[in-house]
Protein backbone atom coordinates (compact mmCIF):
# COMPACT_ATOMS: atom_id res chain seq x y z
CA UNK A 1 0.00 0.00 0.00
CA UNK A 2 1.18 3.39 -0.61
CA UNK A 3 2.19 4.62 2.40
CA UNK A 4 0.52 8.81 1.52
CA UNK A 5 -3.06 6.59 2.00
CA UNK A 6 -3.97 7.42 5.48
CA UNK A 7 -4.47 4.03 7.41
CA UNK A 8 -8.45 2.29 7.00
CA UNK A 9 -10.50 3.60 9.26
CA UNK A 10 -12.84 1.77 11.55
CA UNK A 11 -13.78 -1.63 9.80
CA UNK A 12 -17.38 -1.33 9.23
CA UNK A 13 -18.73 -3.62 6.32
CA UNK A 14 -21.67 -1.78 4.70
CA UNK A 15 -23.40 -3.22 2.03
CA UNK A 16 -26.26 -1.44 0.12
CA UNK A 17 -29.06 -2.50 -2.47
CA UNK A 18 -29.36 0.63 -4.51
CA UNK A 19 -32.95 0.68 -5.60
CA UNK A 20 -35.56 3.13 -6.59
CA UNK A 21 -33.80 4.19 -10.01
CA UNK A 22 -36.62 3.55 -12.34
CA UNK A 23 -39.31 5.44 -10.02
CA UNK A 24 -37.00 8.35 -9.63
CA UNK A 25 -36.98 8.73 -13.52
CA UNK A 26 -40.58 7.93 -14.15
CA UNK A 27 -41.68 10.43 -11.68
CA UNK A 28 -39.68 12.86 -13.68
CA UNK A 29 -40.97 11.50 -17.26
CA UNK A 30 -38.07 10.09 -18.41
CA UNK A 31 -36.93 6.69 -19.24
CA UNK A 32 -35.79 4.43 -15.97
CA UNK A 33 -32.57 4.51 -17.59
CA UNK A 34 -32.00 8.00 -16.93
CA UNK A 35 -32.70 6.52 -13.33
CA UNK A 36 -29.99 4.41 -13.72
CA UNK A 37 -27.64 6.99 -14.98
CA UNK A 38 -28.31 9.20 -12.20
CA UNK A 39 -27.45 6.66 -9.61
CA UNK A 40 -23.64 5.87 -11.14
CA UNK A 41 -23.46 9.45 -9.74
CA UNK A 42 -24.76 8.21 -6.21
CA UNK A 43 -22.36 5.82 -6.08
CA UNK A 44 -19.39 8.27 -7.21
CA UNK A 45 -20.54 10.20 -3.54
CA UNK A 46 -21.33 7.38 -2.00
CA UNK A 47 -17.77 5.84 -2.28
CA UNK A 48 -15.97 9.33 -1.54
CA UNK A 49 -17.70 9.72 1.73
CA UNK A 50 -17.51 6.01 2.71
CA UNK A 51 -13.91 6.25 4.46
CA UNK A 52 -14.72 9.28 6.28
CA UNK A 53 -17.67 7.32 8.26
CA UNK A 54 -15.23 4.50 9.17
CA UNK A 55 -16.41 2.17 6.31
CA UNK A 56 -13.87 0.40 4.72
CA UNK A 57 -15.77 -2.38 2.82
CA UNK A 58 -18.49 -1.15 0.86
CA UNK A 59 -20.48 -3.61 -1.24
CA UNK A 60 -23.06 -2.21 -3.70
CA UNK A 61 -25.42 -4.29 -5.10
CA UNK A 62 -25.21 -3.09 -8.94
CA UNK A 63 -26.52 -6.29 -10.65
CA UNK A 64 -28.28 -9.00 -9.88
CA UNK A 65 -28.50 -12.74 -11.40
CA UNK A 66 -32.54 -11.39 -11.43
CA UNK A 67 -31.35 -8.66 -13.22
CA UNK A 68 -31.12 -10.53 -16.70
CA UNK A 69 -35.12 -11.40 -16.85
CA UNK A 70 -35.28 -7.30 -17.69
CA UNK A 71 -35.77 -5.91 -21.09
CA UNK A 72 -32.60 -6.33 -23.07
CA UNK A 73 -32.72 -2.62 -23.87
CA UNK A 74 -32.04 -2.10 -20.14
CA UNK A 75 -30.49 -4.76 -19.36
CA UNK A 76 -27.55 -3.54 -22.37
CA UNK A 77 -27.68 0.04 -20.66
CA UNK A 78 -27.04 -0.69 -17.49
CA UNK A 79 -23.98 -3.08 -18.36
CA UNK A 80 -22.74 -0.53 -20.19
CA UNK A 81 -22.58 2.29 -17.48
CA UNK A 82 -21.10 -0.68 -15.09
CA UNK A 83 -18.57 -0.69 -17.74
CA UNK A 84 -18.12 3.42 -18.42
CA UNK A 85 -18.24 3.60 -14.80
CA UNK A 86 -14.40 0.88 -14.11
CA UNK A 87 -12.94 2.58 -16.81
CA UNK A 88 -13.72 6.30 -15.83
CA UNK A 89 -13.73 5.51 -12.25
CA UNK A 90 -10.26 3.27 -11.60
CA UNK A 91 -8.03 6.42 -12.03
CA UNK A 92 -9.95 8.35 -9.55
CA UNK A 93 -9.80 5.29 -6.89
CA UNK A 94 -6.10 4.59 -7.31
CA UNK A 95 -5.82 8.30 -6.18
CA UNK A 96 -8.19 7.73 -3.37
CA UNK A 97 -6.60 4.37 -2.19
CA UNK A 98 -9.68 2.39 -3.50
CA UNK A 99 -9.40 -1.20 -4.05
CA UNK A 100 -11.63 -2.56 -7.03
CA UNK A 101 -13.00 -5.67 -7.26
CA UNK A 102 -16.00 -7.55 -8.22
CA UNK A 103 -18.50 -10.12 -7.36
CA UNK A 104 -20.65 -12.76 -8.97
CA UNK A 105 -20.39 -14.31 -12.18
CA UNK A 106 -18.24 -13.09 -15.16
CA UNK A 107 -18.82 -16.12 -17.66
CA UNK A 108 -22.32 -14.60 -18.66
CA UNK A 109 -21.22 -10.89 -19.53
CA UNK A 110 -20.12 -9.30 -22.32
CA UNK A 111 -16.25 -9.33 -22.59
CA UNK A 112 -15.78 -5.79 -22.84
CA UNK A 113 -16.97 -5.34 -19.83
CA UNK A 114 -14.99 -8.62 -17.84
CA UNK A 115 -12.00 -6.94 -19.59
CA UNK A 116 -12.71 -3.46 -17.61
CA UNK A 117 -13.48 -5.24 -14.49
CA UNK A 118 -9.88 -7.36 -14.77
CA UNK A 119 -8.43 -3.86 -15.48
CA UNK A 120 -9.95 -1.80 -12.62
CA UNK A 121 -9.28 -4.41 -9.99
CA UNK A 122 -5.33 -5.13 -11.13
CA UNK A 123 -5.25 -0.99 -11.42
CA UNK A 124 -7.05 -0.84 -7.60
CA UNK A 125 -5.15 -3.72 -6.31
CA UNK A 126 -3.09 -1.74 -4.02
CA UNK A 127 -5.74 0.49 -2.38
CA UNK A 128 -5.87 0.72 1.10
CA UNK A 129 -8.63 3.30 1.98
CA UNK A 130 -11.57 1.42 1.14
CA UNK A 131 -12.60 -1.78 -0.62
CA UNK A 132 -15.25 -1.23 -2.95
CA UNK A 133 -16.92 -4.35 -4.08
CA UNK A 134 -19.78 -4.64 -7.24
CA UNK A 135 -21.89 -7.40 -6.72
CA UNK A 136 -22.57 -8.11 -10.61
CA UNK A 137 -24.40 -11.11 -11.49
CA UNK A 138 -24.70 -12.19 -8.51
CA UNK A 139 -27.13 -14.07 -6.42
CA UNK A 140 -26.08 -15.07 -2.99
CA UNK A 141 -28.18 -18.21 -3.19
CA UNK A 142 -26.14 -19.23 -5.92
CA UNK A 143 -22.76 -18.75 -4.64
CA UNK A 144 -23.80 -20.99 -1.42
CA UNK A 145 -25.26 -23.73 -3.33
CA UNK A 146 -21.57 -23.57 -5.35
CA UNK A 147 -19.69 -23.68 -2.34
CA UNK A 148 -21.57 -26.67 -0.49
CA UNK A 149 -21.43 -27.89 -3.82
CA UNK A 150 -17.33 -27.65 -3.58
CA UNK A 151 -17.65 -28.69 0.26
CA UNK A 152 -19.51 -31.51 -0.72
CA UNK A 153 -16.43 -33.14 -1.82
CA UNK A 154 -14.23 -32.11 0.92
CA UNK A 155 -16.04 -34.14 3.67
CA UNK A 156 -16.31 -32.49 7.08
CA UNK A 157 -16.32 -29.13 6.70
CA UNK A 158 -15.76 -26.18 9.63
CA UNK A 159 -17.15 -22.94 9.75
CA UNK A 160 -14.29 -21.07 8.64
CA UNK A 161 -13.10 -23.91 6.07
CA UNK A 162 -16.83 -23.46 4.40
CA UNK A 163 -16.61 -19.54 4.31
CA UNK A 164 -13.20 -19.83 2.76
CA UNK A 165 -15.31 -21.52 -0.10
CA UNK A 166 -17.89 -19.24 -0.70
CA UNK A 167 -15.37 -16.21 -1.06
CA UNK A 168 -13.93 -18.59 -3.55
CA UNK A 169 -17.48 -19.30 -5.51
CA UNK A 170 -18.11 -15.78 -5.11
CA UNK A 171 -15.53 -15.10 -7.18
CA UNK A 172 -13.87 -11.96 -6.11
CA UNK A 173 -10.64 -11.58 -4.67
CA UNK A 174 -11.25 -13.33 -1.09
CA UNK A 175 -12.94 -13.34 2.10
CA UNK A 176 -14.03 -9.99 3.35
CA UNK A 177 -15.88 -9.30 7.31
CA UNK A 178 -19.13 -10.00 7.70
CA UNK A 179 -21.50 -7.11 6.64
CA UNK A 180 -22.54 -4.87 9.60
CA UNK A 181 -24.81 -2.71 8.42
CA UNK A 182 -27.31 -3.49 5.06
CA UNK A 183 -28.91 0.07 3.79
CA UNK A 184 -31.83 -0.68 1.12
CA UNK A 185 -33.31 2.70 0.31
CA UNK A 186 -36.42 2.86 -2.33
CA UNK A 187 -38.96 2.13 0.22
CA UNK A 188 -39.12 -1.64 -0.29
CA UNK A 189 -37.59 -4.41 2.96
CA UNK A 190 -36.64 -6.84 1.72
CA UNK A 191 -33.04 -8.57 1.07
CA UNK A 192 -33.21 -9.95 -2.57
CA UNK A 193 -30.99 -12.56 -2.66
CA UNK A 194 -28.20 -10.30 -1.41
CA UNK A 195 -25.28 -11.59 0.59
CA UNK A 196 -27.51 -13.64 2.56
CA UNK A 197 -25.09 -15.58 4.55
CA UNK A 198 -22.64 -12.55 5.01
CA UNK A 199 -26.18 -10.95 7.00
CA UNK A 200 -26.80 -12.80 9.18
CA UNK A 201 -26.11 -10.65 12.01
CA UNK A 202 -26.21 -7.37 10.03
CA UNK A 203 -27.95 -4.68 11.32
CA UNK A 204 -30.86 -3.22 8.14
CA UNK A 205 -31.84 0.41 7.70
CA UNK A 206 -34.57 0.96 4.85
CA UNK A 207 -35.22 4.45 3.74
CA UNK A 208 -37.81 5.68 1.65
CA UNK A 209 -35.22 7.72 -0.41
CA UNK A 210 -34.87 6.70 -3.98
CA UNK A 211 -31.40 6.09 -4.87
CA UNK A 212 -30.56 8.62 -6.97
CA UNK A 213 -31.71 10.99 -4.36
CA UNK A 214 -29.32 9.27 -1.60
CA UNK A 215 -26.81 10.94 -0.61
CA UNK A 216 -23.17 11.22 1.88
CA UNK A 217 -25.53 12.93 4.16
CA UNK A 218 -27.83 9.57 4.15
CA UNK A 219 -24.65 7.52 4.23
CA UNK A 220 -24.25 9.45 7.50
CA UNK A 221 -27.89 8.97 9.10
CA UNK A 222 -27.51 5.28 8.21
CA UNK A 223 -24.00 4.82 9.80
CA UNK A 224 -25.26 6.94 12.86
CA UNK A 225 -28.32 4.97 13.04
CA UNK A 226 -26.23 1.61 13.21
CA UNK A 227 -23.78 2.98 16.03
CA UNK A 228 -26.85 3.68 17.81
CA UNK A 229 -27.51 0.20 18.55
CA UNK A 230 -26.81 -2.89 20.48
CA UNK A 231 -25.43 -5.87 19.07
CA UNK A 232 -25.86 -8.89 21.12
CA UNK A 233 -25.10 -11.31 18.31
CA UNK A 234 -27.93 -13.96 20.14
CA UNK A 235 -26.18 -12.84 23.55
CA UNK A 236 -27.65 -10.49 26.07
CA UNK A 237 -27.38 -6.80 26.59
CA UNK A 238 -24.71 -5.12 28.72
CA UNK A 239 -27.51 -4.63 31.46
CA UNK A 240 -29.05 -8.15 31.56
CA UNK A 241 -25.78 -10.13 31.43
CA UNK A 242 -24.34 -8.18 34.22
C1 LIG B 1 -32.59 -1.09 -8.82
O1 LIG B 1 -33.44 -0.02 -9.12
C2 LIG B 1 -31.27 -0.81 -9.34
C3 LIG B 1 -30.60 -1.60 -10.22
C4 LIG B 1 -31.14 -2.86 -10.75
C5 LIG B 1 -29.29 -1.21 -10.75
C6 LIG B 1 -28.39 -0.43 -9.86
C7 LIG B 1 -27.37 0.21 -10.72
C8 LIG B 1 -26.88 1.45 -10.60
C9 LIG B 1 -27.16 2.33 -9.47
C10 LIG B 1 -25.99 2.03 -11.64
C11 LIG B 1 -24.70 1.34 -11.90
C12 LIG B 1 -23.90 1.03 -10.69
C13 LIG B 1 -22.58 1.23 -10.51
C14 LIG B 1 -21.91 0.58 -9.38
C15 LIG B 1 -21.76 2.06 -11.38
P1 LIG B 1 -34.74 -0.27 -10.00
O2 LIG B 1 -34.45 0.15 -11.37
O3 LIG B 1 -35.22 -1.67 -9.83
O4 LIG B 1 -35.73 0.72 -9.33
P2 LIG B 1 -37.32 0.62 -9.30
O5 LIG B 1 -37.66 -0.33 -8.18
O6 LIG B 1 -37.71 2.02 -9.00
O7 LIG B 1 -37.79 0.14 -10.62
Amino acid sequence: MPSTFPAPAPDLHVAIIMDGNGRWAIERGLPRTAGHRAGVEVVRRVVEAAPDLGVSVLTLYAFSTANWRRPTGEVRELLGLLREYLSSQAPQCVARGVRLSVIGRRDRLPAPLAAAIGTAETATAAGGTLHLRLALDYSARDVILRAARNGAAAGTLTLPAFERLLAEAEGGPGPVPPVDLLIRPGGEQRLSDFLLWESAFAELVFTDTLWPDFGAADLAAAVREFRGRERRFGGLSGRAAS
